[in-house]
C-alpha cells in the first residue's frame, strides 16, 4: 500500500461535512433522546458533556493522527505499528458490521415516516403510539423501508469517497442543522415548554447508577463515530495541510450541538403536551409526529420534515459504517470496491432483516434474552466501542512514538498544537483508566450480565488469534 497515492478530500470543508456526516446521525436525533429521557434527563446530559470532552474529543484526535499517520484503515494501520493491536482493528470493523445489522432498520422507519406524515398518521393523535408498535412489529413493510435505506447506502458508497460520500454530505449536512432549528424554535415557544427544558439541562443526581455512566460513554462513542476506526479511516483521506485538533473540535462540537438540539426540539414540547420522557427508542417516532398533530394543517409538513432531516442524517453516518468494511476488504483483502460493497450489503441486509424481524413478526428471534435488535445495539455500544475507545487510547499513549505524534499533529512542525502534552496524556493516562471504570461499574450495574461477558470473551479470542487476522 505505502507510496500509493490515497485518494483525498478534495477540500477541507468537504472532509469537515463528511466526519461530522458521520458523526451526526440517528445517535443523536433517535438515540440520545431516548436515553437522556430515560437516565433522568440532566444528570444524564451533563455526564455526557464531560466525556465528551475528556475522552471523546481526544479519541478523535488520536484516531486521525494515527489514520493520517498510516494512510490506512484501521487494521492496515494498527498492524503496521504493531501486529498485536490487528484485533483492535478488527473490533472494529466488526462493530460496523454489527451496527449495520440494526441501524438500517431504524433508517428505514424514518423514511417511512416520511410518507405516513401525510398519510393519516397524525390524524388520530390517541392512536399515535400504537401506529408506531404496529407499523415496527408488521413482518413485511418495516423490511421493505430498510432495503430502501440499505440502497441507498450502497449506491453512495460504490461512488467512491471523494464523488459519493462528499457530495452527499456537502448537501445533505446543512439541511439538516436549519430544520432542528427551526423545529427546535418551534418547541421551546409552546406554553409549558419551560419543564422540558429544566428536565434537559438541571441535573438530577438521583436516577444515576454505574448503567447511566455505561450509557453515556457507549453513547458518546457511538455518537461522535469513534471507537471502532471510523475516524481513522476518515483520518486516511485527510490532506497533510490539514489541523487535526481544529478539525477534531469542530466536529465534536457540531455532533454534540446536534444532539442537544435534538433535546431542545423534543422536550419542551414533550412535557407542553404531557407526556412522559422515558418512552425507550420508540420516542422520537411517537411523541413528535404526536407534538406535531396538535399544530393543525402546518403539523404534517413540519413532520415530514423532521423525517427526513433524521433520514438525512441517518444516511450520512450509515454511509461511513459501510465505509469502514469496504475500506478494510479493499486495503487488506484485495476486494474492488464494487466487489466489497455488494457483498457487505448482503450480509448487513439479512442482519436487519432477523434485527427488524425480532422487534414483533418473529419474537423468538433472541440471543441473550434480548431481541436480535437489541443484541447488536448492546454488543455494539457498550462493549465494542468503549473497549474499541480503550485500545485506540493505549495504542497512541503506550505503542506509538510520541515524536512521530507530534510530528504528526503539528503536520511535521510547520504548525502549532499548543495542548499537545495535555492531549498526549490524557490518551496515555486519563482515559484508559476511565473507561476501565466506567465499564467495571456498568458490567456490576447492567441487567445483560451474560451479553456482557459475551462480548468480552470475543475481543478475548479476537486478541489471542490476532495473528491470524
Ligand atoms: N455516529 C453515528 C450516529 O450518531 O448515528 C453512528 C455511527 C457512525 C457510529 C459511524 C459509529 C460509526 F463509525
Amino acid at each position: 500500500m505505502e507510496g500509493k497515492k490515497r485518494d483525498n478530500w478534495t477540500s477541507s470543508i468537504g472532509f469537515i461535512f463528511a466526519a461530522a456526516g458521520s458523526a451526526v446521525g440517528l445517535g443523536n436525533i433517535w438515540r440520545f433522546p431516548y436515553l437522556a429521557g430515560a437516565n433522568g434527563g440532566g444528570a444524564f446530559i451533563l455526564i455526557y458533556l464531560i466525556f465528551v470532552v475528556f475522552i471523546g474529543l481526544s479519541v478523535m484526535i488520536a484516531e486521525f493522527t494515527i489514520g493520517r499517520r498510516s494512510q490506512l484503515s484501521a487494521v492496515g494501520a494498527y498492524k503496521k505499528v504493531n501486529r498485536r493491536f490487528t484485533f483492535a482493528g478488527v473490533i472494529g470493523v466488526l462493530s460496523a458490521f454489527l451496527i449495520m445489522g440494526f441501524y438500517p432498520v431504524v433508517g428505514g422507519w424514518s423514511i417511512a415516516y416520511i410518507i405516513k406524515s401525510f398519510t393519516g398518521l397524525l390524524a388520530n393523535e390517541g392512536a399515535i403510539a400504537e401506529s408506531f408498535g404496529n407499523f415496527i412489529t408488521s413482518p413485511v413493510q418495516p423490511l421493505l423501508w430498510m432495503v430502501v435505506f440499505m440502497f441507498l447506502n450502497l449506491y453512495i458508497v460504490a461512488k467512491g469517497v471523494s464523488s459519493g460520500i462528499e457530495k452527499a454530505g456537502k448537501i445533505l449536512m446543512p439541511t439538516l442543522f436549519v430544520l432542528l432549528v427551526l423545529i427546535g424554535i418551534r418547541s421551546v415557544t409552546l406554553p409549558g415548554a419551560s419543564e422540558g427544558l429544566k428536565f434537559l439541562f438541571y441535573p438530577d443526581f438521583s436516577k444515576v447508577t454505574g448503567e447511566t455512566f455505561l450509557n453515556a460513554l457507549g453513547q458518546q462513542f457511538f455518537s461522535l463515530s469513534l471507537g471502532m476506526g471510523c475516524m481513522i479511516t476518515y483520518g486516511s483521506y485527510i490532506s497533510k495541510q490539514e489541523r487535526l485538533p481544529k478539525n477534531a473540535v469542530i466536529i465534536t462540537a457540531l455532533d454534540t450541538l446536534v444532539a442537544l438540539l435534538a433535546g431542545i426540539a423534543i422536550f419542551p414540547a414533550l412535557f407542553a403536551f404531557g407526556l412522559q420522557p422515558d418512552q425507550g427508542p420508540g420516542l422520537v417516532f411517537i411523541v413528535v409526529p404526536q407534538i406535531f398533530s396538535e399544530m393543525g394543517a402546518i403539523g404534517p409538513i413540519l413532520s415530514a420534515i423532521f423525517f427526513i432531516a433524521l433520514t438525512i442524517a441517518a444516511l450520512t453516518s450509515s454511509i461511513s459504517l459501510l465505509e469502514v468494511v469496504v475500506a478494510y476488504l479493499i486495503d487488506e483483502r484485495k476486494f474492488n470496491r464494487t466487489k466489497a460493497v455488494i457483498s457487505t450489503g448482503l450480509v448487513m441486509t439479512i442482519m436487519s432483516v432477523l434485527a427488524s424481524l425480532s422487534l414483533g413478526a418473529f419474537p423468538n428471534l433472541k440471543v441473550f434474552g434480548v431481541a436480535v435488535f437489541d443484541f447488536f445495539d448492546i454488543l455494539t455500544d457498550k462493549i465494542f466501542l468503549a473497549i474499541g475507545g480503550l485500545l485506540i487510547a493505549i495504542f497512541v499513549g503506550w505503542f506509538m512514538n510520541k515524536e512521530d505524534l507530534k510530528d504528526e499533529l503539528t503536520n511535521g512542525g510547520s504548525i502549532e498544537f499548543g495542548l499537545f502534552n495535555i492531549w498526549y496524556n490524557l490518551v496515555k493516562y486519563v482515559v484508559p483508566v476511565a473507561i476501565a471504570i466506567v465499564a467495571v461499574l456498568g458490567i456490576i450495574a447492567i441487567e445483560q450480565t451474560s451479553l456482557m461477558i459475551f462480548g468480552l470473551l470475543v475481543i478475548l479470542l479476537l486478541a489471542i488469534f490476532s495473528k491470524k487476522l
